[in-house]
């Protein structure tokens, strides 16, 4: 079995829930205190084991390319001006061994359309998904991500990462159908389907499919063969329904054992400031006496 070394992180999207901030500025590029979105899932991306990233990108949003790029003016001036912590911060964001690449979407077709988008760099292999507005903060050491492709490893079966969630909350997320009674953060448990978005009364669990996925290259044969949506929009869950319903692969629930943040909703991007900034040893005290 081959390992995954090939991540597609989907950064085509227009935004829309966070405007008028994402007018100008790509969602992903929002930061948490002082680091964009996409850094974070970058660099959780490559502690999980990846050596590939793919982003999957669009006109205008060529700000997310240049953070990764070298910016010698402001190296040289960081330099010079014997700044080297601040340096250190801008050098490097991708560690050697680690490439990063990108591909378009011509307009924003949805997470399956963008995804098929990469369909020649994977060259027939098994790869992963991260969601860059989906921040996860982990509880543990190892984060869900590297436990997803340790499961990955052991198993050679594709993974979704999975939260609880409340009734009200279901109609806005993927849910999955499985033996919820078995599932624990240490063993996944096989998805018997998936509904996007179902009203709480059809909905076959209260676990929502979190943004990151370990994936069989199979789905992207799906993909290329699901028809959109009404609203034009070709959906991932849907082709992952297909793929599991029809049990052409097996793939498993993780449950996670992170906060999660939808930095793509204000409530979200805002917890997730909030949490990090109270983690942050030289800002909790600030945090405190303006909160408390
Ligand atoms: P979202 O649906 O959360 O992002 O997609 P969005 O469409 O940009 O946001 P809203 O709903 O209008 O506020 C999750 C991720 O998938 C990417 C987005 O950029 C985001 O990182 N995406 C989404 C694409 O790359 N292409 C798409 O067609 C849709």
């Amino acid at each position: 079995m081959k390992k995954i070394t090939k991540a597609i992180i989907p950064v085509a999207g227009l935004g829309t829930r966070m405007l008028p901030a994402t007018k100008a500025i790509p969602k992903e590029l929002l930061p948490i205190i002082d680091k964009p979105l996409i850094q974070y899932v970058v660099e959780e991306a490559i502690q999980g084991g990846i050596k590939e990233i793919i982003l999957v990108t669009r006109s205008g949003k060529e700000a997310i390319e240049n953070h990764f790029d070298k910016n010698y003016e402001l190296e040289h001036h960081l330099e010079s001006s014997g700044k080297k912590k601040i340096l250190r911060s801008i050098t490097k964001l991708i560690p050697n061994g680690i490439s990063i690449s990108s591909v378009r979407q011509d307009s924003a077709r949805g997470l399956g359309h963008a995804i098929l988008c990469a369909k020649y760099i994977l060259k027939g292999e098994d790869f992963a998904v991260l969601l860059p507005d989906e921040i996860l903060l982990s509880k543990d050491e190892k984060n869900d991500f590297s436990k997803m492709m340790n499961f990955y490893n052991s198993s050679a079966q594709g993974q979704l990462l999975v939260e609880k969630v409340r009734k009200e909350e279901l109609s806005n997320y993927g849910i999955v159908d499985l033996n919820k009674k078995q599932l624990n953060i240490d063993s996944p448990k096989k998805i018997n389907k998936l509904i996007e978005k179902p009203s709480p009364k059809y909905a076959p669990s209260n676990y929502r499919v979190v943004g990151r996925y370990i994936l069989p290259f199979e789905v992207i044969q799906i993909l290329s063969k699901t028809t959109p949506d009404k609203n034009g929009e070709i959906q991932l869950t849907d082709a992952l329904d297909e793929l599991v319903s029809k049990g052409q692969k097996s793939i498993d629930a993780v449950l996670t054992n992170s906060k999660i943040f939808d930095c793509g909703s204000k409530k979200g991007f805002l917890g997730a400031n909030i949490a990090m900034a109270m983690n942050d040893k030289s800002l909790k005290k600030y945090m405190k006496d303006i909160i408390c």
